[in-house]
C-alpha cells in the first residue's frame, strides 16, 4: 500500500473537529477565521507576508484579517472537490477544519444538505449591534440541524471599549433568543477578532472576564463519536452481483451489525440472515461492523433489496409511513406551495413527495407565526406535511439525527432541508404486516349475489369522515332510520359506540386511531359482505387508514366527506370537547393538536356547513339507494325509462 502522506487531511482524519462559523453579515466571521489561523500558527507559509502585502497595497493601516479568507476564497472558487473548500487550523490538542464559512455561495445549502456537517458551531455576534436578523436565522438553522455544541463569541469588544456591561447586555440577549428556540451556548466569549483578544490568548483589556478563551472552548468540545449505541440503520447504497453472490453495500449510520443477525429491509419489509460481512481489503474474520463503517453484506435468502432501502434489526426498525411532517429551512427562490412536488432525500433514500399542507410558517425574528400566505418563501422556516405515494421508511429526527434529516430538491438543486417529525402520525408498519403464517382462505357456499337477492339490495360500506362536530353521527343515525323504514337492511358503526366495546382498549394516539380504523374497516367489510348496508361514522383523520378500509371492501366502499370547517365544528361543540381541548384538558384533539386529512377524491361530499341536516340526509339516502340497487332492478328501471321515452 502507498505510504500515507503527512498532510493534515490524511493523518488527522480521525482527530478533526469540524467547526462551522455563522452569524450576521459584517459581524466579523471572516476576520475571526483569519485570526484563528494566525493565532494558532496555522497560516500556510507565505500567507502572512502576502496579507501584509495586500494590506499595504490597499492602503489599510491595520491588518485586515478577512483578506486571509479572501485569499482562500479565490482558491475555493476554483476548487473542484469538497476537501479543498475546507480551511484547517490546529491547536496543541487537535486539528480543526472550518467547514464552509458564510460568504461561500453554497453555504446554507451545504449546511442544510449535510455536506457541511459540523461537530460544533461558533455564532459570531457584534458587541455593538447585538442579535440581528441573520444571527437569529443562523441560530435557528443550527437548532434545526440539531447542533449540540455551540459557542457564542461577542466580537468587536475593542469597538465597544471592552466594556463588560456591553458584553453582559449582548450575552443576555443571545441567551434569551437561543433559549427560546431550544438551543444553548456552552460558552459565551468576549473577543476582538481584529486585535486577537481572547482568541488563543487572553486580553489585558478584558481582565474582568475570567472564562475560557475561544481556543480553550473549542478544545473542550467533544469529537462527534459514531453513534454505535443507537438502533441499527444500514441504508443501502448499492447491490452488487458477482456471479451467484449478491453483496449489499452501504454505510452503517447507527448501531452495530453482526454476522448471523437477522436484518429487516424497509420499506420492502422482508428479512434475511447476514451470512458474511465483506470489507476491503478482505478479512474473513470480520464478524461485526460499527456505525461509520462502509461494508458489504451477503444474505442467506434472495429477498428484495435495492438502493435506498434501510436495513435494521427486526426489533426497533424505522417507521413506515406515506405521510410525515418536516420542520424545514427553505432556500429556493421559488416559494414552496401546497400541491407542489419535490424530491426528498435522507440517508440514501430518495422519494417524490407532495406538500399536503403548510402547517406553520415561523418568523425567526420573533418566533411568532408568520402571516398565512399559503406559501413558504426563501430563507423562511416552516412546518409542513409531506405525502409520498408509497410507504417510506422514516426515522423521526428525535430518534435518529442522521436519518431524520432530509433534503428537498427542485430538479437537481437543493431547495430546502430540515428534520423529519412524526408528531401526529402513526407508524404504519404493524397495520400493513400480517402476523400469522400458514393461514388459508375458506370459500363461502353462499355468495353475495344470493344474499343480495334475498335482501333485495346489495351490501356496502358508506364511510362518513369529518371533524368531530361535523355531523357524522347525527347523519348516520338519521340515514339508518330512513333506510330501515324503506325496508333496507342497515346498521351504523359509530366511533363513540365502538370505543365502548370492540375498541375500548384504544385511545387517541396516532397509532390507536390507526388501529381503531383498521378494525372498524375490517368489521364494516365483513358486514357489507354479509349483505348489510353499513354506515360508519368515524373521524378517521388519516387518508392512509381510510384507504386501507377501502382495500378491505374494494367492491363496496364509498367515502363520504362530511364537510364543515374547524371554526364551525368548534362553534357547535356538541360535547363541549373543543372547549376542553382548547383549555388543554384533552390532548391530541383532532383539528386542534392532531391532524385531520380531508379526503382528496371522495365519492360524495355533504356540506353540513351550508345545508341543513334533512337535506344532507336526503342526499346520502338517495346516493345509497342508487348504489345498492340490484342489477336486474336497475336494468328494469332503465328499460322502463327507455320505453317511456320511446312512447
Ligand atoms: S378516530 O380519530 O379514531 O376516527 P373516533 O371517530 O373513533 O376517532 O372517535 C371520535 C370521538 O371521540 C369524537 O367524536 C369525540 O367525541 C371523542 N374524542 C375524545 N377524545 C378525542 C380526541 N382527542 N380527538 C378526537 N375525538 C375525541
Amino acid at each position: 500500500m502507498a505510504k500515507k502522506k503527512t498532510t493534515k487531511q490524511n493523518t488527522q482524519s480521525h482527530q478533526q473537529l469540524r467547526v462551522v462559523i455563522v452569524g450576521h453579515v459584517d459581524h466579523g466571521k471572516s476576520t475571526l477565521i483569519g485570526r484563528l489561523l494566525y493565532d494558532t500558527g496555522s497560516l500556510p507559509e507565505g500567507k502572512y507576508e502576502e496579507l501584509q502585502e495586500i494590506c499595504k497595497r490597499r492602503g489599510t493601516d491595520a491588518l485586515e484579517w478577512s483578506f486571509v479568507l479572501d485569499a482562500f476564497q479565490a482558491e475555493r472558487d476554483q476548487a473542484v472537490t469538497i476537501d479543498t473548500t475546507q480551511i484547517w487550523f490546529s491547536t496543541a490538542m487537535r486539528d480543526y477544519v472550518i467547514i464552509d464559512a458564510p460568504g461561500h455561495r453554497e453555504f446554507l445549502k451545504n449546511m442544510v444538505s449535510g455536506a457541511a456537517e459540523a461537530d460544533a458551531a461558533i455564532l459570531v455576534v457584534d458587541a455593538t449591534e447585538g442579535v440581528r436578523e441573520q444571527t437569529k436565522r443562523h441560530a435557528y438553522l443550527l437548532h434545526l440541524l440539531g447542533m449540540q455544541q455551540v459557542a457564542v463569541v461577542v466580537n468587536k469588544m475593542d469597538v465597544a471599549g471592552h466594556d463588560p456591561e456591553v458584553f453582559e447586555k449582548v450575552t443576555k440577549e443571545v441567551t434569551e433568543y437561543l433559549g427560546s428556540i431550544g438551543l444553548s451556548a456552552s460558552h459565551i466569549v468576549p473577543i476582538s477578532a481584529r486585535e486577537g483578544d481572547m482568541i488563543a490568548g487572553r486580553s489585558k483589556n478584558m481582565d474582568w472576564y475570567n472564562g475560557h478563551n475561544l481556543i480553550e472552548v473549542l478544545d473542550s468540545f467533544d469529537l462527534a463519536m459514531p453513534p454505535v449505541a443507537r438502533a441499527l440503520r444500514f441504508p443501502v447504497q448499492d447491490v452488487y452481483r458477482y456471479g451467484e453472490k449478491r453483496i449489499i453495500v452501504g454505510r452503517i449510520e447507527t448501531g452495530i451489525l453482526r454476522k448471523g443477525d437477522t436484518v429487516l429491509f424497509s420499506p420492502g419489509n422482508e428479512e434475511a440472515i447476514v451470512t458474511s460481512i465483506e470489507v476491503w481489503p478482505e478479512d474473513e474474520n470480520k464478524v461485526e461492523a460499527h456505525a461509520g463503517e462502509v461494508i458489504g453484506i451477503t444474505l442467506d435468502e434472495r429477498i428484495f433489496v435495492e438502493r435506498g432501502h434501510i436495513g435494521s434489526h427486526t426489533k426497533n426498525p424505522p417507521m413506515l409511513s406515506n405521510v410525515f411532517r418536516s420542520n424545514i429551512f427553505w432556500l429556493s427562490h421559488n416559494p414552496l406551495k401546497v400541491g407542489n412536488s419535490y424530491k426528498v432525500r435522507y440517508g440514501t433514500h430518495e422519494a417524490m413527495v407532495t406538500v399536503q399542507s403548510i402547517d406553520k410558517v415561523i418568523d425567526t425574528n420573533d418566533l411568532g407565526e408568520a402571516e398565512k400566505s399559503g406559501e413558504v418563501g426563501r430563507n423562511a422556516v416552516a412546518e409542513v406535511t409531506l405525502r409520498a405515494r408509497d410507504l417510506l421508511p422514516v426515522d423521526p429526527y428525535t430518534d435518529n439525527a442522521r436519518l431524520g434529516r432530509l433534503v428537498m430538491y427542485e430538479d437537481y438543486d437543493i431547495a430546502g432541508g430540515g428534520m423529519i417529525n412524526m408528531e401526529g402520525y402513526a407508524d404504519q408498519r404493524s397495520s400493513t404486516t400480517p402476523k400469522s403464517e400458514n393461514i388459508y382462505t375458506v370459500n363461502y357456499l353462499v355468495d353475495q349475489q344470493m344474499r343480495a337477492e334475498r335482501n333485495g339490495h346489495y351490501g356496502g360500506v358508506f364511510w362518513l369522515t369529518g371533524l368531530s362536530g361535523s355531523g357524522k353521527s347525527t347523519l348516520a343515525m338519521a340515514v339508518d332510520k330512513a333506510l330501515f323504514e324503506k325496508g333496507l337492511h342497515t346498521y351504523v358503526l359509530d366511533g363513540d359506540n365502538v370505543r365502548h366495546g370492540l375498541n375500548a382498549d384504544l385511545g387517541f394516539s396516532p397509532e390507536d386511531r390507526t388501529e381503531n380504523i383498521r378494525r372498524v374497516g375490517e368489521v364494516a367489510a365483513l358486514q357489507a359482505d354479509s349483505g348489510l348496508i353499513v354506515v360508519s361514522a368515524f373521524i378517521s383523520p388519516y387518508r392512509a387508514d381510510r384507504d386501507r378500509a377501502r382495500v378491505a371492501a374494494p367492491a363496496h366502499f364509498h367515502e363520504i366527506y362530511v364537510s364543515a370547517d374547524l371554526a364551525t365544528c368548534e362553534s357547535r361543540d356538541p360535547k363541549g370537547l373543543y372547549k376542553k381541548a382548547r383549555a388543554g384538558e384533552i390532548a391530541e384533539f383532532t383539528g386542534i393538536d392532531s391532524p385531520y386529512e380531508a379526503p382528496e377524491n371522495p365519492e360524495m361530499v355533504v356540506d353540513t356547513q351550508s345545508n341543513d341536516i334533512e337535506t344532507c340526509v336526503e342526499q346520502i339516502v338517495s346516493y345509497i339507494e342508487m348504489q345498492v340497487k340490484l342489477k336486474n332492478q336497475a336494468a328494469n328501471e332503465q328499460g322502463k325509462k327507455e320505453k317511456a321515452l320511446a312512447v
